[in-house]
């Protein structure tokens, strides 16, 4: 097991109260009252000059909207001091994927800026940022949401932020494949059967049926990500049979 050091993560952000809301719910609410990570939210506008703080202005060369100017960032980046890594939440960034979660979980501390209106002046991304990242192919409103999802995504797999470890590692994503269907008491609900497999307690049969849903499952609805995944020649034959329509598999509910 990976030794538990605590985790820090600044967000600078101009509406603090959002990032200090979901901080404090759940599993990672639960994970900061521990002390196994920090959360800090730094308000931009408190590094602002004027009467009215100011952290906005009209886009060079024109253009609708306002863009962050650099001058409040780079103060707020700087008092935050040195961490091992900023990352810029940007609708245009590269795709944030689990790989880039368990990759930052080594981590022990980083910076998040968000961007609001157009976004950030470009030179904040040149000077400070080491990643610019996305979390999909979508436009928000602001970055805070999308540095929600990264730190959530991050924290659970922390050492001791779930309470079975086991849980993060047959997630959706881990080993490039989507998790297989869960199924609880009632074992028929409405007419629907909990597959028989499931009840047999034979932990072998259920462990492969798991690995054929969640190929399965991701054949159907990721098939991009099958290239990356780890199979057995076993598995491998089974995909070929789920492509060439030769498989008898034909719902959830199925068996092996
Ligand atoms: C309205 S968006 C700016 C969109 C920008 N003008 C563009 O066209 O790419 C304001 C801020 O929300 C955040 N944001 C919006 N969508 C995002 C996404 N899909 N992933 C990460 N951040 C996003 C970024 O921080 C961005 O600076």
């Amino acid at each position: 097991m990976t030794e538990v050091r605590p985790r820090r993560y600044a967000v600078l952000t101009l509406f603090p109260s959002v990032i200090d809301a979901y901080a404090g719910v759940g599993v990672i609410g639960r994970a900061v009252r521990d002390g196994l990570a920090s959360i800090r939210a730094q308000d931009i506008r408190q590094f602002a000059d004027g009467p009215y703080r100011a952290v906005d202005d009209v886009p060079f060369g024109g253009g609708a909207g306002m863009v962050l100017q650099p001058e409040p960032i780079a103060r707020a980046i700087e008092a935050v001091g040195p961490v091992q890594r900023r990352v810029l939440l940007a609708a245009g960034g590269r795709p944030f994927r689990q790989a880039d979660a368990e990759a930052w979980a080594r981590l022990d501390s980083m910076l998040f800026l968000c961007g609001r209106y157009e976004g950030v002046d470009a030179r904040i991304e040149a000077t400070y940022m080491d990643d610019v990242v996305s979390i999909g192919d979508y436009v928000l409103s602001g970055g805070e949401l999308p540095a929600l999802v990264v730190i959530d995504a991050i924290m659970r797999l922390l050492p001791g932020v779930l309470g079975n470890e086991e849980s993060a590692v047959e997630e959706s994503y881990h080993g490039g494949l989507l998790e297989f269907p869960h199924y609880t008491r009632p074992a028929e609900w409405r007419g629907r059967a909990v597959p028989p497999v499931l009840l047999s307690g034979h932990h072998g049969r259920v462990a492969a049926w798991r690995r054929q849903r969640a190929i399965a499952r991701t054949f159907a609805l990721r098939p991009d990500l099958l290239a990356s995944a780890e199979l057995t020649v076993a598995e491998r034959e089974f995909l070929l049979a789920l492509k060439t329509g030769r498989s008898t598999e034909k719902s959830e509910e199925s068996e092996p």
